[in-house]
């Protein structure tokens, strides 16, 4: 049992079931975080947790005890909203504190508290001040100041960095890791941002309508996402999805690529395989690249000359678009690449990091070692 366990826990709003059989245990000082798409869930599950929302059926427990029917103010946990939710005339300092002086903590802890806080957030020089006074990202530091004072034995984040422009959101994040990874507290964080949910977490739950797609750490969820929706939504630019038929060959399975319009080559899945048939073939644009970034002396390269169809530079990397399957991929080379629109450049195509979908269910399939 975990240290929070949620047990086929389920929402239903009137006749409509909007989270469906949500079983998630997460150990004491995990990072968990619940990404998806706006509307799959995320905000009504984290408020199950903290007791805003009631749950429907099924079971949520903190260190063993119980969750269900106890009122948000006895669960021992603290939350920070995307909205902050600052009282506009208290100063910062009464804002941090609020929320002990209002459990009855005495004064003097309260003062010892506010000033650990502030110290660990850098923002001793703010602590008179009103919100109103504060930019974004200074309010952001406040309203977290007031979830760390309290102590809690789980801190609960919505979307706590959506206001915040580009550049301070990715400051805050690091901040964010640094936190948790000097007070080690059990943390669940929502995000519609699957880059926020690799770097933060130490297990991801990828949530879509109602449902949990899949539950692991980032590299399972990015290395082998469980199904078509999974593979796509995680990672930026997006996985590329192409049809293959697999057939049996000599030394494993093999398929049929087609190049640009007129060139088809056989990949040889040498020594694994797979029942043969239609299948959705996904392919990271990392992992289709120039061969100066490849690791060519592996072997495990499929090289082939190509069409450059789009050029997109990105400062470290270079998106070029080409054309597979009758379907334009996007592919990621080196920042420094020369290619240009209509040339034909060489590609190098990680065999190692091929991904199998059942296009009818579309979850994932493993390939077999011949032989077993
Ligand atoms: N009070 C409510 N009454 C009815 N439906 C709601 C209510 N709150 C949320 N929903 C619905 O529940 C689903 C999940 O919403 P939410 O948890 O806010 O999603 P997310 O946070 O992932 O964007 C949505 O379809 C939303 O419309
Ligand atoms: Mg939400």
């Amino acid at each position: 049992m975990g240290f929070l366990n949620i047990k086929n826990a389920t929402k239903a709003y009137g006749d409509v079931e909007v989270l469906h059989n949500i079983d998630i245990s997460v150990e004491e000082g995990e990072f968990l975080v619940l990404v998806g798409p706006s509307g799959c869930g995320k905000s009504t599950l984290l408020n199950m947790i903290a007791g805003l929302e009631e749950i429907s059926s099924g079971e949520i427990s903190i260190k063993g005890k119980t969750m269900n029917g106890v009122h948000p103010s006895k669960r021992n946990i603290a939350m920070v909203f995307q909205s902050y939710a600052l009282y506009p005339n208290m100063s910062v300092a009464k804002n941090i504190t609020f929320g002990l002086e209002m459990h009855n903590v005495e004064k003097s802890v309260c003062k010892a508290a506010l000033a650990d806080v502030a110290k660990l957030l850098q923002i001793e020089p703010l602590l008179d001040r009103r919100p109103g006074q504060l930019s974004g990202g200074q309010r952001q530091r406040v309203a977290m100041g007031r979830a760390l004072v309290r102590n809690p034995d789980v801190f609960l984040f919505d979307e706590p960095l959506s206001n915040l422009d580009a550049k301070l959101r990715v400051d805050m994040r690091t901040e964010i890791k640094r936190l948790h990874e000097k007070l080690k507290t059990t943390m669940v964080y929502v995000t519609h941002d699957q880059i926020e949910a690799m770097t933060l977490s130490t297990r991801i739950a990828v949530m879509f309508e109602g449902y949990v797609q899949q539950l692991g750490t980032p590299k399972q969820i990015y290395d082998t996402p469980s199904n078509l929706y999974v593979a796509t939504f995680m990672g930026s630019p997006s996985m590329n999805l192409l049809p293959v038929d697999v057939m049996d060959g000599a030394d494993g399975s093999q398929f049929e690529l087609r190049i640009g319009d007129q060139v088809t080559k056989t990949v040889q899945l040498n020594g694994q395989r797979l029942p043969a048939g239609r299948y959705t073939l996904g392919l990271r644009p990392e992992h289709i690249t120039d061969p100066e970034s490849a690791d060519l002396e592996s072997g495990k390269y499929l090289m082939i000359e190509s069409v450059v169809e789009v050029v997109e530079p990105a400062g470290a990397d270079t998106f070029v678009t080409t054309k597979l399957q009758d379907i334009a991929v996007n592919t990621r080379m080196r920042g420094d690449i020369e290619v240009a629109t209509g040339e034909v450049t060489e590609f190098a195509l990680d065999l190692r990091r091929l991904h199998f979908f059942d296009p009818k269910t579309e979850l994932r399939v493993e390939l077999e070692a011949v032989g077993s």
